[in-house]
């Protein structure tokens, strides 16, 4: 005992002590009122100093797990533990259906993964290559300095105010009139698009989507239990007749939209069509959700306005910005602009939920972002995704037999196949030349869009990119 101890460098000694005698004693082979070796005696058999061991016997004392005598030694606790191993559950059947649906819809789960070795166009993640890290631990140091003990704190459920104050002016830059308006920071899109369906839906309403649309919302909708109405699209954004009709025939209550680098299809809706929208969810009196998460990913073309910008002083839209695809999806921070009494209301949700997005986080992304790293950061990363995003474009034309190619920027392209050619039987037989992509099915409502896919680029090197189009181009010949 105590001379098979393996010590490592990766913790510090005393910790490892103390766990391994903890276990000792936890497993049974150390008993009530057993004597410890003397700590000379210790650190002698196991090769540390003795300091180490009188450290480990004093955080085994402040857990009781033993008790220092003073003149007699240290001995062990009388730590009984009666198991109840009997004692099981059959979880699987006391799951609710939220439980199970969102297992059911779990893509990471469900769609084949990525093994070693393939070419992936899956993801629609930005290449992490491009983060600027010493700019990062700048902000990180520079704000930690000035107030790390607060950050460190409880914070406050609507966000970091410098943050918030910083987005309130990126959003009046996008052309969105603030007055009467107010923002929330949450955990990215994600909680965003749950916390409003939660506040403005209940089970049963009808939502009216683009159809495809991005599989997340797809997923949240379904949970909230909402009607999804799909509405077809064109190559510039929503079909405005179908929109017209979906909105005539069904009680939609809410709209929500992708306008800018739309996911999957990469579809811009052109200004014309921005207009024609809102005018049309006016005429109806249903009021939109937007999803801005790509908008600074524009390689081409003039400057689009936000719906939420075209709405002007109204606040009937309501703005749920990201920047998961525009700087870094791990710190999970997005936001909701909206009419000011609502965010009030989502604000209270956001309590009730999770008290607050991590302060540490939101500090040192406003520090990033007020030192100006944003513009700098896009300057290079459009640069550089501009760059894929064309050779990209250029592979698919050369290589992949298709109908349509879609997608105007962004970090995706949307691949339509001739209708009668399954996207599925593609990626399987892809798949077993090591190549994997996403099938379109997923984004679909109503079970369409068998014959297409997305092919996410922003991770992939040029070689990457021609030879893993090449191979989807001739197992898609092969199919044929
Ligand atoms: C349409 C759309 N909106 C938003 C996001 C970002 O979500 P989040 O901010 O939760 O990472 C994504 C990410 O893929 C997306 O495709």
């Amino acid at each position: 005992m105590f001379s098979d101890i393996s010590l490592t460098d990766d913790k510090p000694l005393y910790i490892q002590i103390r766990d391994y005698i903890k276990q000792m004693i936890l497993k049974g082979l150390l008993s009530q009122g057993q004597k410890l070796p003397s700590t000379r005696e210790l650190c002698n058999t196991i090769g540390v100093s003795r300091n180490t061991i009188i450290l480990a016997y004093e955080y085994l004392e402040d857990e009781g797990f033993v008790q220092i005598i003073k003149g007699r030694g240290t001995f062990v606790s009388d730590i009984t533990i009666d198991y109840q191993d009997e004692w099981n559950m059959d979880w699987t059947s006391r799951l609710t259906p939220y439980a199970h649906l969102a297992n059911q819809l779990d893509i990471v789960k469900h769609e084949s993964r990525w093994q070693k070795g393939m070419i992936s166009f899956k993801s629609i993640a930005p290449d992490d290559k491009l983060f600027d890290l010493d700019d990062f631990k700048r902000a990180f140091l520079d704000r930690f300095s000035l107030e790390g003990e607060k950050l460190l704190n409880y914070g406050y459920a609507q966000g970091y105010k410098p943050l918030i104050d910083y987005l309130m002016g990126y959003m009046e830059n996008k052309g969105v009139k603030t007055q009467g308006k107010d923002i929330l920071v949450t955990n990215g899109f994600t909680e965003g698009f749950d916390m409003v369906l939660s506040a403005l839906t209940e089970p049963g309403d009808h939502i009216l989507c683009e159809n495809p649309t991005h599989n997340t919302a797809v997923k949240i909708m379904k949970l909230h239990g909402l009607e999804i109405v799909g509405v077809d699209m064109e190559d510039d954004g929503i079909d405005l007749d179908k929109l017209q009709e979906a909105l005539s025939n069904n009680p939609v209550s809410m709209g929500f939209l992708i306008p800018s680098y739309h996911n999957p299809t990469g579809i811009v809706m052109s200004p014309e069509k921005r207009v024609e929208v809102l005018n049309t969810f006016a005429r109806h009196r249903v009021p939109l959700i937007e999803d801005g998460f790509n908008e600074e990913l524009r390689y081409s073309g003039s400057h689009l306005s936000p719906l939420a910008a075209l709405c002007g002083r109204g606040n009937s839209i309501i703005y749920i910005g990201s920047l998961s695809k525009v700087l870094f999806p791990g710190l999970r921070i997005g936001w909701i602009l909206g009419d000011s009494h609502l965010i009030s209301q989502l604000e209270s949700i956001k309590r009730s939920r999770n008290i607050h997005s991590s302060f540490l986080d939101q500090a040192i992304l406003y520090e990033y972002l007020a030192a100006g790293n944003l513009e700098k950061y896009l300057k290079k990363a459009r640069r550089i995704y501009r760059e894929k995003y064309d050779y990209a474009l250029e592979c698919a034309q050369r290589y992949i037999p298709c109908k349509k190619i879609l997608g105007e920027g962004g970090l995706h392209i949307f691949i339509e196949l001739d209708h009668n050619l399954n996207a599925r039987k593609v990626l399987d037989e892809c798949i077993r030349q090591n190549v994997i992509f996403m099938p379109g099915d997923i984004f679909y409502i109503h079970g369409k869009g068998a014959n297409t896919f997305r092919l996410g680029f922003a991770r992939c090197t040029p070689e990457e990119i021609r030879q893993g189009f090449k191979i989807i181009g001739d197992v898609i010949r092969g199919l044929e």
